[in-house]
């Protein structure tokens, strides 16, 4: 336990030292909108044209689902900053030893030594409370122990944390009140510690659509469009949209489970087109294009601060279920801008 602790801290030491190499690298891009590469369609261009796609629209950063070959031979020299996920069924064999960490992270980071990987995300959506990834928890904290092993030794710079989703939250009304549910707390707790430690933010995926599907009777679609008034909360607390609500709901359940240094990654969010209730090509432009100017403002918890997000997708999936998960794109198939976004 003790030389555990000690082997924490040390790298603690080693990562602090990095990620301020690694912040002054990423001045330019830091605080930039990057886009989630989804790739569950059969007619999506080549990675290639890919990167070059999120090169011509000035789009500074992608999150990838899992490492890709051919996308990771794409990105090589791009200067493109990727978020690097371990898919949910890669979990217990990075949980199960060292050296299977090791060799994830020759195979897919050091091989591939001019792609800016700036985040691994261990497990997507990975909760005891969610039927579907309940199977995985136990394995998340020893891969991302494991990971950080690796990637501290060798002296990569890169933050190893999870993406998690907001079915987590018990509470989420108002914001203040946010508390993660109990049957969770006990998975996410030395998850937020292992982030305190190692001054790692934690990836969020945020979705007001659903939020505002699933209580209409609640919820002013201008609110979840950010083209609302705003809202004042009980508390007295004023939110301009469901979004920053949202979100900080999140920073008041970390808050409560130690993690109030915890920086919150938004690494999903958006709205589709079509094929569900409330979704129009109207609808997802607005909510992108103001997403794209409230991501610069902070929210009521924390103010200033620019949110560093990740729109979900860069295409329209057509191989997802059910019909409104393949409309999520902000660019058709053919490479085509859906809502014409501008990430200048
Ligand atoms: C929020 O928390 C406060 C303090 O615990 C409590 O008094 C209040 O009733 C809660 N609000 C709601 C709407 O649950």
């Amino acid at each position: 336990m003790a030389a555990n602790n000690i082997n924490q801290f040390t790298s603690a030491i080693v990562l602090l030292g990095l990620s301020i190499m690694a912040t002054l690298d990423f001045t330019v891009a830091q605080f930039e909108t990057g886009v989630c590469y989804g790739m569950l369609g059969n007619n999506l261009p080549p990675p290639s044209e890919v990167v070059a796609l999120y090169k011509q629209n000035n789009i500074q950063s992608m999150r990838l689902f899992e490492p890709d070959p051919p996308t990771l031979e794409a990105l090589q020299g791009s200067g493109i900053i990727v978020v690097l996920g371990v898919p949910n069924s890669d979990l217990q064999n990075l949980a199960a030893s060292q050296a299977n960490a090791d060799t994830w992270v020759e195979n897919n980071i050091k091989k591939y030594h001019d792609v800016l990987v700036r985040y691994i995300a261990v497990g997507n959506e990975v909760s005891p409370s969610n039927p579907d990834t309940a199977r995985f928890a136990q394995y998340v904290l020893p891969a991302m122990n494991n990971l950080h092993n690796t990637i501290a030794k060798g002296e990569l710079g890169i933050f190893v944390s999870t993406a998690i989703d907001t079915g987590v939250l018990g509470i989420s009304y108002p914001p203040e009140n946010g508390t993660f549910r109990s049957e969770v707390t006990s998975y996410l707790k030395p998850i937020v510690e292992f982030l305190v430690d190692l001054q790692t933010p934690l990836l969020v995926n945020i979705y007001p659509y659903f939020a505002y599907v699933n209580n209409k009777a609640q919820i002013d679609l201008n609110y979840a469009l950010f083209t609302s008034d705003g809202v004042v909360v009980p508390g007295g607390v004023k939110y301009q949209n469901l979004f920053y609500a949202i979100l900080d709901a999140m920073y008041a359940a970390l808050e409560k489970s130690g993690g109030s240094s915890v920086r919150i990654v938004v690494s999903e969010t958006g709205w589709p087109s079509a094929g569900g209730d409330s979704t129009s090509v109207d609808n997802a432009k607005t909510y992108y294009t103001n997403l794209l100017k409230r991501v610069k403002d902070g929210t009521p918890k924390r103010p200033r601060r620019i949110i560093e997000t990740y729109i979900f997708a860069m295409f329209d999936e057509n191989q997802k279920s059910p019909e409104y998960e393949k409309h999520f794109g902000i660019f058709t198939p053919d490479k085509q801008s859906k809502y014409g976004l501008n990430f200048g």
